[in-house]
């Protein structure tokens, strides 16, 4: 799906290169960002220089891997502070809930060729103005809902919000803008109904919230985790339902392929791609088995910093090649937020003892952190 995009782009490049003249201008105008250090390009020369500059720039990312690269540290992270931020859960406020070291705020994600633009909240709500913006999943999609909501209040700072917390609808309007990112609830996103014989999973329909889904501008869709859940208390469901058999178990990867199957011809049926810009947020990783980085004794735990490199020692994940796989089988462009490798090096960054959640969480991502990194991604996907 990458490269339908990037034809496309090929195709529009006379146009954008208008576009960008004018986003160099507006770059220049907002030139004292917290984040102009790292990018060391946008230099505050003569208007003509910037444009080269950003000209070549975007070059570089148009042909550029923006999820192949490394972790620096950076000194001007993290994107906001954890206590000026009104919309963290307790289970990603790390620091909140006690987390003494601070060094993994501060690593920024170094593509090997290319840099990844400067977040700019104002920019993206001036962009996006009476847009919708919807992350439909598990908590994997929370996490990275209320991450773009920090950093888009940490450029605006004072500008009037609402945040309505619900299941399954969740949403943060930033007023002024009239722009909303809601969270919509859905772990399997296929359906699970309440039936005789139980709670069902129908790895075949998807009919809760897809009506919703359909006004969107920007959907980040998102689903894994609850895939291998079992027991009574972890599991979402009692039986499945496939074709017309219901069942107790399956392999889960198979289950999992076929739900998301299932979710391909729901966007290929209903997105419509003059309207919306459909994303896909990769399979994000654990880190419960330190013999994955050859660290046989430990998990997530008192890691302090990331693995260094490109590569995860652990190797890849089964789920990830299901995602790749259907998506490239799909006639909608839905751009894969590749965050898997990335996230795999980042065994520094989940929240482990310190939140709400208690236990030992190396599931989900401390706030500032990771995700932050997700979504300066997504926001590099959609200036592209
Ligand atoms: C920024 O560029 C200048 C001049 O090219 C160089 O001297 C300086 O070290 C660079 N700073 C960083 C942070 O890369
Ligand atoms: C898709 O959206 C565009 C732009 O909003 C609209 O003009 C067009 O009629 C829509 N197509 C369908 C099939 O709904």
């Amino acid at each position: 799906m990458g490269f339908k995009f990037i034809s496309l782009f090929l195709l529009l490049l006379p146009l954008l290169t208008l576009t960008i003249l004018s986003r160099a201008d507006q770059a220049l105008a907002s030139d004292k960002k917290p984040h102009e250090s790292h990018r060391n390009r946008t230099v505050l020369v003569s208007a003509g220089r910037v444009k080269i500059a950003a000209l070549k720039g975007r070059k570089q990312t148009r042909e550029c891997n923006l999820f192949q690269g490394r972790w620096v540290f950076d000194a001007s992270y993290p994107f906001y502070d954890s206590s000026t931020c009104p919309f963290i859960d307790g289970e990603f406020d790390c620091l909140k809930f006690g987390r003494p070291d601070r060094q993994f705020l501060k690593y920024s994600w170094q593509p090997d060729s290319c840099t990844i633009p400067r977040f700019d909240g104002q920019a993206f709500l001036n962009k996006w103005r009476g847009k919708r913006v919807m992350f439909v999943g598990d908590s994997l999609s929370q996490n990275m809902w209320e991450s773009l909501g920090c950093m888009i209040h940490a450029s605006v700072p004072d500008t009037k919000t609402t945040f309505i917390k619900r299941t399954p609808v969740s949403s943060l309007i930033f007023q002024e803008y009239g722009v909303t990112i809601f969270l919509y609830r859905t772990p399997y996103l296929v359906d699970i109904s309440k039936e005789t014989v139980g709670r069902v999973l129908n790895l075949g329909t998807i009919e809760g919230g897809a009506d919703v889904w359909k006004d969107m501008d920007i959907l980040v869709f998102n689903s894994w985790h609850w895939w291998l859940h079992k027991g009574v208390e972890l599991q979402g469901w009692d039986y499945i339902r496939t074709g017309s058999s219901l069942i107790r178990d399956m392999d889960r990867l198979d289950a999992f392929n076929k739900g998301l199957t299932t979710w391909a011809q729901w966007v290929d049926q209903n997105v419509n791609i003059s309207q919306t810009r459909v994303f896909f947020q990769g399979i994000s990783p654990t880190h419960y088995v330190g013999k994955e980085w050859n660290e046989p004794r430990d998990n997530c735990n008192g890691q302090m910093q990331p693995l260094s490199g490109s590569t995860y020692p652990g190797g890849s994940l089964p789920a990830a090649s299901i995602v790749s796989r259907v998506l490239s089988s799909m006639k909608t462009p839905v751009y894969l937020l590749d965050i898997t490798t990335l996230s795999q090096l980042r065994k520094d960054a989940h929240p482990s003892t310190y939140g709400a959640a208690g236990g030992s969480d190396c599931s989900h991502w401390c706030l500032p952190g990771l995700p932050d990194t997700w979504n300066q991604l997504l926001y590099a996907a959609l200036s592209m």
